[in-house]
């Protein structure tokens, strides 16, 4: 990858990432909860912004996208469009299918701000309340710093999003592999996961289960049709590495996977390893669980980077976000 104009310096050996216990636990299980990452104040100013940006936005022109999610889902062509797949480098705002009504004209049957699942996919590089979070600033010297000792040693930012799960409509998500969405050759995707209020069983709070990294392979990839003529998104087998590098030769035996809940309070962090399988259920209570992610793959050169890839890097030249510069 072409190197980014302004990449931060490698962490600092005095910068806290993780402690050995975090590490030891995330490498076991495949996640880990940080609770109080952010400041409260950090965490509820960036909630409001959020809400702030969900009444700010204009219906007009929009294409009405909804984001839905399973492979066998009869929407599946809606998170296809183009207002979709050039999201890369945008602020976008996509709909809750349930949020419209089943009977043409399908109307929207909530206000738009309480109608939307999901703002993507650049809010890491256009929005500098997100940016304060994921890679700039105090905090973003602090997940550098995680990345760093998680192995990372060319870490790129590469998409991020508000999750806003609302209340009532909120979908459910099925048990998934982030590294089957961005997916590189062999997977190396990790995901950071703010909580901006607090995610309970109640409002589809996140289930994970514990130490499938180690046992289950990326089988199937998401990519975008246009590399073979066609139009929207679809999943394809994966040819190339199916486990991350050092994971290969683990071959746990597999079995019925059990979810452990991740109930987390508001400014906690979760990491979730993109082989491990997790899960969230509808949210049918009357709160929202709004969530800010941005994950991140290696950028070295052993990694491939695809053109299948749904999401491709800005069209500047300079790839992905660096989160920390590679050369010391
Ligand atoms: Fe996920």
């Amino acid at each position: 990858m072409a190197p980014s104009r302004t990449s931060p310096p490698p962490p600092s050996s005095s910068v806290t990432g993780l402690t050995p216990e975090q590490l030891t636990f995330f490498k076991e299980n495949g996640y880990l909860i940080i609770p109080d990452y952010l400041p409260a104040k950090t965490a509820s100013s960036v909630l409001s912004h959020t809400n702030q940006m969900l009444n700010d936005f204009s219906l007009e022109g929009h294409p009405m996208t909804r984001f839905t999610t399973g492979e066998d889902d009869s929407n599946d062509k809606h998170v296809g469009d183009d207002y979709f797949l050039s999201s890369n480098d945008k602020i976008r705002y996509f709909f809750e299918s349930d949020a419209f009504s089943s009977a043409p004209p399908h109307n929207l049957t909530k206000p738009k701000h309480l109608a939307i699942n999901k703002i993507g996919h650049a809010l890491h590089s256009l929005d500098p309340a997100f940016a304060a979070i994921s890679t700039t600033g105090a905090i973003g010297a602090r997940n550098a710093a995680i990345a760093r000792d998680i192995g990372f040693t060319d870490p790129r930012v590469l998409q991020s999003m508000v999750i806003c799960k609302q209340p009532e409509i909120g979908a459910e998500v099925p048990p998934h592999q982030d590294s089957a969405f961005l997916y590189t050759d062999p997977p190396s995707a990790v995901g950071w996961w703010f909580a901006l209020e607090d995610a309970t069983v109640e409002n589809g709070c996140l289930s994970f289960a514990a130490g499938s990294h180690k046992r289950a392979a990326i089988e199937k990839r998401f990519i975008r049709k246009d590399v073979y003529g066609e139009d929207g998104t679809g999943f394809e087998d994966v040819s190339g590495a199916r486990f991350p590098k050092g994971l290969e030769t683990e071959k746990e035996k597999s079995g019925e996977e059990v979810y452990t809940m991740g109930e987390v309070k508001a400014g906690s962090l979760v990491l979730i390893h993109g082989n491990i399988l997790h899960k969230s259920e509808r949210n049918l209570s009357s709160k929202s669980r709004f969530i800010y992610t941005f994950h991140v793959i290696e950028g070295a050169e052993e990694w491939q980077y695809d053109k299948k890839n749904w999401l491709q890097p800005p069209g500047s030249g300079e790839g992905f976000t660096r989160l920390f510069s590679a050369e010391a």
